[in-house]
């Protein structure tokens, strides 16, 4: 598989968000997010790490920007703080922190790299989590005034906008199961937060188009390979309801204008929306939109089991169980089916011919070990991306409007519950001094875009 087997306009990229590499928390006057509480939340985080360091990127950026440079990338994905735009989520701009997003465009701009800026990856004001938080509607309509000075103050320069990134986790990793923040167990009033968080999408969308001009607007979406273990009924009725959760929860109503019924059902929701999801918001969730993010991980298989003792994420479906199948799986446990992509991207496309496609995020967390030539031997990580990109450009031949695909992640990184104890970037950072060291994988992606021969031997 070579690089030039990808149309010429293909887009190559690298994506990462802004919790999970600044580090800077009280810098330039940024507020504190959700995730800066529930990372002072005893237990919440493993070893109790939090993002205050990190990466350190918001001072070395320059030098992150030389290092995609070096990879070659077309383009770089990276979100925006909230709070570093307005620290309590209202008001007007703080000019000292749109002024690092400014910088980081330009300087991507310099170097030929397309920048693409996520408005939400997770990390609300907390002071917006205080009134209400996404079970609040009006954060929709906070949400659209930031996308504003966010588009006001970059729109000149950024013309690719994602609005949320997958706003599944935000509802019901956030409020349901409570592992990410703000740490809610609300059940299934999660779909409540879901459905504010889509109106905040579909409310941003006309805001960014009229500010940015050729904008080109998305959202990014989760989805998962999902089928029943075997072909009893209550296996296909478990793949139904963690399909309807996971994916067509959010896909119907934003590409199709609708919410799928039988998902509220499960949810005990139904009335809940008839009286609170209007056919206006309805239609402007489903504002039509210029590329989908999609970001894949793995394939779910899934079972009848046990009601859950723990708040679920899969609120009035916690008694499936997702099976595990054989197949190989990374340290988070993930199933490595590259073909599952090619699922996800189907789904997508049903329900909207001819939108294009973007691989928002598609990445392994693998034990590195760094070896006494100093550098991490990531043959692992190397196949799980060299054998997505062959999944990209098999659903290329298959006709699928797939036009870019960014890896997770640049770098190490915050890997939110986990702390540090994940990895996913390609290239190594050693969080005691900061150092960064591009892994195989890494090299293999920079020979695989400068088309050079990319058989990584450890050199
Ligand atoms: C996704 C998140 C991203 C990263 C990867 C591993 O769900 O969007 O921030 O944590 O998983």
């Amino acid at each position: 598989m070579l690089r030039s087997d990808f149309p010429p306009s293909f887009a190559f990229g690298l994506a990462t968000a802004a919790y999970q590499i600044e580090g800077s928390v009280s810098a330039d006057g940024r507020g504190d997010s959700i995730w800066d509480t529930f990372a002072r939340r005893p237990g919440a985080i493993a070893d109790g790490q939090t993002g205050e360091i990190a990466d350190d990127h918001y001072r070395r950026m320059s030098d992150d920007v030389a290092l995609l440079a070096e990879l070659g990338v077309d383009a770089y994905r990276f979100s925006i703080s909230w709070p570093r735009l307005q620290a309590d989520g209202t008001g007007p701009v703080n000019p000292r922190g749109l002024d690092f997003y400014r910088r980081l465009a330009e300087e991507l701009l310099d170097r030929g790299i397309t920048p693409w800026v996520t408005l939400y990856h997770w990390d609300l004001p907390q002071a917006l989590e205080d009134a209400g938080g996404w079970l609040d509607r009006d954060t929709a309509r906070r949400f659209a005034e930031y996308a504003g000075l966010a588009a006001d103050g970059l729109g000149d320069i950024v013309t690719n906008w994602i609005t949320l990134n997958e706003p599944w986790c935000s509802a019901f990793l956030g409020y349901a199961s409570g592992v990410h923040a703000p740490g809610r167990t609300e059940g299934s009033h999660a779909a409540r937060a879901a459905h504010h968080l889509l109106l905040a999408h579909g409310l941003a969308v006309p805001v960014l188009r009229e500010k940015v001009p050729d904008a080109s607007v998305g959202v990014t979406l989760n989805l998962y390979s999902v089928r029943p273990d075997g072909d009893q009924p209550a296996a296909v009725d478990a793949a139904r309801r963690i399909d309807g959760l996971s994916n067509r929860l959010f896909l119907d109503p934003v590409l199709t204008g609708s919410y799928p019924l039988d998902v509220l059902d499960d949810l005990g929701e139904a009335e809940w929306f008839a009286r609170n999801a209007s056919a206006a918001d309805l239609a402007s969730i489903a504002a039509p939109l210029d590329f989908l993010g999609v970001n894949y991980y793995s394939r779910h298989t899934v079972a009848p089991g046990v009601v859950e003792t723990e708040a679920s994420a899969y609120p009035g479906s916690a008694s499936v169980e997702f099976v595990t199948t054989g197949a190989p799986r990374t340290q988070m446990g993930w199933e490595v089916v590259p073909e599952g992509l090619i699922d996800v991207l189907e789904m997508a496309s049903a329900r909207a011919p001819g939108l294009p496609l973007v691989v928002t995020e598609n990445g392994s967390a693998f034990e590195d070990v760094v070896s006494s030539d100093g550098v991490v031997h990531d043959s692992e990580r190397l196949e799980y991306l060299r054998d997505h990109l062959a999944a990209c450009a098999n659903a290329i031949a298959r006709g699928l409007p797939l036009t870019g695909y960014f890896g997770w992640s640049l770098i190490d990184n915050f890997e939110w519950a986990w702390g540090y104890s994940r990895r996913f970037g390609l290239v190594h950072v050693d969080y005691e001094t900061q150092q960064r060291t591009l892994k195989d994988s890494g090299s293999w992606l920079k020979a695989f875009l400068h088309e050079r021969d990319s058989s990584v031997s450890g050199d």
